[in-house]
């Protein structure tokens, strides 16, 4: 196979593409994805520092290199969730990489905002435990671009993760999600930061041959809570769908937001207030986090 760009031996092919590219090319190829999907959705202007939330895996250390590649003034920041080994070798992945490219990385302790690590507040809550983990992901990522200065929090979230998110909330017909589902979601309170997923338009496969490709040392190993068997199981439905006819997850995941998603808009749009004891947005009295941490200090043995 040869590469579409240049004619020499082909290093990856793309079905989806009907292309197949050397490295080089790739590399070319996938960061002109990114600069399709900031250009298209008005993700980031160029003078605007980013807040890039780093997991130590291949996308979000893959989408912190194009960035910097990109020109972009950036800092990464690390949740560390508290999980055992997983959490120390993950963060060690992120030091590493920040500090070979001379970047700032911010590290945000779990335990430090909730009172325990999210072992525990697996424990004392009957929340699964990647739930109380994402909400826990999403407020300190926002407290922490409020904190310092970042108006824009940027995620790894490729093609693979934004499809089978949307196959999970159709299959489920929660349309309160749907409306959410987005590359980008703007900032609709002066204390809530732009979120956007520069790396949407590709695919878990691609993210890991430009990791590889660029060198960059990743964790490999999945958190070690598994994640919900139905998250699995709907990647394995669209992989396999994949296979029978390349395009599948693209044009279900780009035909939604093309054409589906605005009609599951709603009109009035939910208000954000101030949490009563944290000050973060929420659109109740007391914020979910703030909830959350309350029982687990209820509960928890200290
Ligand atoms: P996941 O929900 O684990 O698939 O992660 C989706 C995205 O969230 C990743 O690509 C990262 O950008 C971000 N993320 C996940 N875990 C962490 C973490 N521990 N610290 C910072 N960002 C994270
Ligand atoms: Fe959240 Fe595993 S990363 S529970
Ligand atoms: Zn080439
Ligand atoms: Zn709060």
């Amino acid at each position: 196979m040869k590469c579409r760009k240049c004619g020499d031996t082909a290093a990856l092919e793309l079905r989806r593409h009907n292309a197949a590219f050397c490295s080089p090319h790739f590399i070319e190829f996938f960061r002109k994805q990114v600069r399709e999907a900031i250009r298209q959705h008005r993700m980031v202007t160029t003078e605007e520092p980013i807040l890039v939330a780093v997991s130590g895996g291949k996308d979000s250390l893959a989408l912190w290199d194009v960035l910097i590649e990109e020109g972009y003034a950036t800092a990464g920041l690390y949740l560390d969730l508290g999980i055992f080994d997983y959490s120390v070798e993950s963060r060690a992945k992120c030091e590493a990489f920040a500090s070979a490219r001379g970047q700032r990385l911010i590290v945000e302790r779990v335990e430090e905002a909730m009172g325990a690590p999210i072992p525990v507040v697996q424990k004392v809550t009957r929340r699964p435990t990647c739930s109380a983990c994402g909400l826990s992901k999403r407020y300190l990522m926002n407290r922490a671009a409020l904190a310092h200065g970042y108006a824009v929090v940027a995620t790894g979230h490729n093609l693979d993760d934004e499809a089978a998110t949307l196959f999970g909330s159709v299959m489920h017909w929660q349309t309160d999600a749907l409306p959410r589902q987005s590359p980008m979601l703007p900032s609709t309170h002066p204390k809530l930061a732009r979120r956007v997923k520069p790396l949407y338009r590709l695919s878990e496969r691609e993210t890991a041959a430009y990791a590889f490709l660029r060198g960059i040392d990743y964790i490999v190993e999945e958190c070690p809570f598994a994640r919900g068997a139905t998250s699995l199981a709907h990647k394995e439905v669209l992989n396999r769908l994949e296979e029978a006819s390349p395009g599948a997850k693209h044009n279900f995941l780009f035909g939604f937001l093309e054409k589906a998603r605005p009609a599951f808009e709603r009109a009035e749009g939910v208000t954000l207030v101030e949490c009563a004891s944290c000050g973060q947005v929420t659109t109740g009295t007391i914020c979910a986090f703030c909830k959350l941490a309350d029982h687990v200090k209820r509960a928890a043995p200290s």
